[in-house]
């Protein structure tokens, strides 16, 4: 880890901070052969959605690889290497075929798997095409999302099923996509750092969520089997509101409603959504949204389920909207294109990120050793417990605000030991939801 820049004691002391340190290179940079780029290419990650692909193949760029996603005319959906191994003419601009992609510049055409079908101009005796193949990466289509594995082949895991993405009586469908000009790092730890929902989201850009928010919660944190949750608590009148917000190692948030209020008691309630923050490169990073909408009328809000974005998640409309109302864009990406976490003075309500930093540390430590990193599922069966809601508890209030508070850490500390030991959604349901994994795969 870089060196950490001096703890400033004198006033008027600017001048005493000479340099800025490094990054941490081990957790932010994602490129072939870095540590946490090795990482993440255990993990399936989505690239894009299903209905994005029509005719026309997309440039894109992930964990620092230029590639080009297309679906030929028979439906197969293919990740290459960007320039074409003939002459390095790039596949955007290539031709469907009906199998596979054919290169604009001299006809080669490439299948899906990176096998090249033709090689035209090349004599008929040439073998070339027998013996080389072009750059290529497995894909997997559910829930409308295009999942790809750029990891070691040997080491291909199973898709993992979440029980919030199978839950009896919701559908996760696609929602957007974002793009924010800074390093994943920081994109993750926001959701796990609470306290900027009651300043950012509330004092700051007025109530972007409910008034309720406003309030700072008591904060508590705990690692879960795949990850962490934050354990936000709010007293509401005679009610308890504990918010848990997830982090599913290595790279996906599930996010609790954003429209609860704790007026109404209710259990468990499972996340709005969960979104994946994959890694275009070091510098650069794509939100991709899956949203859960309830099938009964009432619990999710309309505007959920067509698509519409997520209030301050994109750059206000100009640079001075942005100073006067900032939201998780302008404060994220202004940590700088990768945060120094070497001039940070992390405080109380920081415990989550220095988690979830352990935990991906740990995970990229695994994964150099040739280990399984946690959160890796190698179990085809499985439906994978999820922690992600808000739960909204009748608890009258303590006498003294102290007294209130303490009762609130461990109404909410209580609440998600039980969900770890008996997850609300992976065990009581779990059957029905195996059975719609099963139809997914
Ligand atoms: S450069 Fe692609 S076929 Fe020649
Ligand atoms: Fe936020």
């Amino acid at each position: 880890m870089p060196t950490r820049a001096p703890f400033l004691r004198t006033k008027f002391g600017g001048y005493f901070h000479r340099e800025v340190p490094a990054e941490d290179a081990e957790l932010t940079h994602v490129g072939p052969g870095t540590p946490c780029g090795e990482y993440m290419r255990r993990f399936w990650q989505p690239v894009c959605f299903s209905d994005e692909l029509k005719d026309l193949p997309h440039r894109i760029k992930m964990l620092g690889e230029e590639l080009v996603v297309f679906r030929d005319k028979s439906g197969a959906v293919g990740l290459l290497e960007l320039h074409c191994p003939h002459r390095g003419t790039s596949l955007e601009f290539g031709l469907i075929d009906e199998r596979g992609i054919r290169c604009c510049y001299h006809g080669w055409l490439f299948a899906a798997d990176g096998t090249i079908l033709e090689t035209p101009g090349e004599p008929a005796q040439s073998t070339l095409k027998d013996r080389l193949c072009h750059g290529a990466y497995p894909t997997h289509e559910a829930h409308g999302i295009v999942f790809a594995y750029l990891g070691p082949p040997d080491r291909l895991p199973p898709l993992p099923v979440y029980d919030s993405f199978v839950r009896p009586g919701y559908r996760a469908i696609p929602g957007q996509t974002y793009f924010y000009p800074c390093n994943w790092l920081q994109i993750m730890e926001n959701a796990m750092d609470p306290a900027h929902t009651a300043f950012l989201h509330t004092i700051v850009s007025g109530a972007v969520f409910t008034e309720e928010f406003g309030v700072l919660p008591e904060l508590d944190f705990a690692e879960t089997p795949i990850g962490m949750i934050y354990i936000a608590t709010r007293r509401v009148g005679e009610n308890v509101w504990a918010r848990m917000v997830e982090a599913v190692l290595p790279n996906l948030q599930q996010v609790a409603p954003i429209w609860e209020n704790g007026q109404r008691a209710h259990p468990f309630s499972g996340p709005m959504m969960s979104r994946w923050i994959v890694p275009i490169d070091d510098t650069n990073t794509m939100l991709l949204e899956l949203r859960h909408v309830s099938e009964m009328d009432g619990v999710t809000p309309p505007w959920w389920a067509d698509r519409s974005m997520v209030p301050g998640q994109i750059a206000a409309a100009s640079y001075e909207a942005g100073q006067r109302r900032p939201g998780d864009y302008e404060a994220q990406m202004s940590q700088r294109p990768i945060a120094i976490h070497a001039l940070e003075h992390l405080g109380a309500t920081d415990r989550g990120v220095s988690m979830f930093r352990r935990q991906t540390r740990r995970g990229i430590r695994a994964a150099c050793a040739g280990s399984d990193p946690a959160g890796l599922c190698r179990d085809a069966g499985a439906v994978i417990a999820t922690y992600c809601n808000d739960t909204v508890v009748p608890v009258a209030p303590a006498p003294t605000e102290a007294l209130d508070k303490e009762l609130m850490r461990r109404t909410g500390r209580d609440l998600a030991e039980g969900y770890v030991r008996h997850p609300p959604l992976g065990d009581a349901r779990v059957e029905a939801a195996r059975d719609r994994a099963e139809a997914l795969v």
